[in-house]
């Protein structure tokens, strides 16, 4: 899987623009620039990266639900396109199957919607020259060695899940229109099922607990993500030639999900979360066997995304930050 030619780029970014929750708002709330001046279909608009999307979007964002929509219905995701009256400024797709050990039963389910209903809605878009943009997983590399993963890695997923979402990848540059396909890494979000709030909810109620500390990747905030998603796809409308590709777009730095339970609980001490954990003790994955196997090196390399765009997520501390200054908020 390679990203679009760098050959072709015409934009060179003056600076790297770090992004934080601040400037989302400022840059995002308010109004959108007006390259992006018209509506924006959204797909799964419940999901974590789906709704910071329709947040951030406001009035623009177009955002079907599942029952309108339903990917596990590939031809019925062509026909409602099909049948969509306007001519959207783009197309977000945050729509996947996303349950990682539940997809090893049911493959072919995670392919219609992680890989088939894509590929039709690609193709919908590069007839008409309308921006898809779309996301893909760490999960797609075999998870070998220690070096972050660049967009020209090999791929060679170990879980029906990341074959699923490998598909996707492959069949969205296959319809060679105009698109930006972002992989990124251990999504959460202050609302939702994802390790900051499984963690919250089990630290509340154990002392003891333990983490695997084998598994080595960025922790992205949902939030983050769909701020850089937004500003990127604004700055390659304004680029001569639309650099479609594969950019890696996580938070920096890096951790185990060990490290990242550690700092979650340090982080909402801090905060006045109600804890009782004392001790989080850390473990190999293979004492926590589960049915599909997540990949040891989930580091991306992030790059490409920088000099393409000039854009970088910051480090996955603040983003955590974020995360729970907002869920904290929420709960008051
Ligand atoms: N979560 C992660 O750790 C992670 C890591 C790497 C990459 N990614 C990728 O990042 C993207 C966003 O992930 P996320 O964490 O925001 O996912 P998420 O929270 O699981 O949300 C997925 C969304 O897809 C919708 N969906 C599921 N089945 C559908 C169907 N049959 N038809 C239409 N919509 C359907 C869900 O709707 P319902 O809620 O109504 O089912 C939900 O709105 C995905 O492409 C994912 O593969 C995620």
């Amino acid at each position: 899987m390679q990203s679009g030619s760098s050959a072709s780029r015409k934009f060179i970014p003056k600076a790297v623009t770090v992004l934080t929750l601040s400037s989302a708002s400022s840059a995002w709330g308010v109004g959108l620039p007006s390259s992006l001046g018209g509506p924006i279909l959204v797909f799964g608009k419940i999901g974590q990266v789906g709704s910071a999307l329709v947040r951030l979007l406001g009035s623009r964002a177009i955002p079907p639900s599942v029952e309108e929509v339903d990917f596990e219905k590939p031809r019925a995701v062509s026909s409602w396109l099909e049948r969509y009256p306007a001519r959207p400024v783009a197309v977000i797709n945050a729509a996947a199957y996303t349950q990682v050990d539940q997809a090893e039963k049911e493959e072919s389910r995670a392919f219609s919607i992680n890989a088939e209903s894509p590929a039709l809605i690609a193709s919908y878009c590069a007839k008409r020259d309308i921006p898809f943009v779309h996301y893909s997983t760490d999960y797609v590399y075999p998870g070998d060695g220690v070096e972050p993963w660049t967009e020209q890695s090999k791929t060679g997923p170990l879980s029906a899940y990341g074959r699923s979402k490998l598909a996707g990848d492959e069949a969205i540059a296959a319809a060679h229109g105009k698109f930006l396909n972002f992989r990124t890494s251990w999504v959460y979000d202050s609302m939702g099922q994802n390790f900051v709030n499984t963690m919250l909810k089990l630290g509340a109620e154990r002392e003891n607990l333990r983490v695997v500390s084998d598994q080595i990747g960025a922790p992205t905030y949902a939030l983050h993500l769909a701020h850089a998603t937004l500003r990127t796809l604004e700055a390659a409308l304004l680029q001569a030639r639309f650099p479609s590709g594969v950019y890696h777009a996580c938070n920096s730095g890096e951790t185990s999900w060990h490290g990242f339970a550690e700092e979650i609980f340090a982080q909402a001490r801090k905060l006045g979360f109600p804890l009782k954990v004392k001790e989080v003790k850390s473990i190999p994955s293979s004492e926590y066997p589960t049915p599909a196997r997540r990949p040891e090196n989930s580091r991306l390399n992030c790059a490409e995304m920088r000099k393409v765009f000039g854009i970088e997520l910051p480090n996955w501390k603040i983003g955590l930050k974020e995360c729970l200054e907002a869920k904290g908020h929420s709960s008051q």
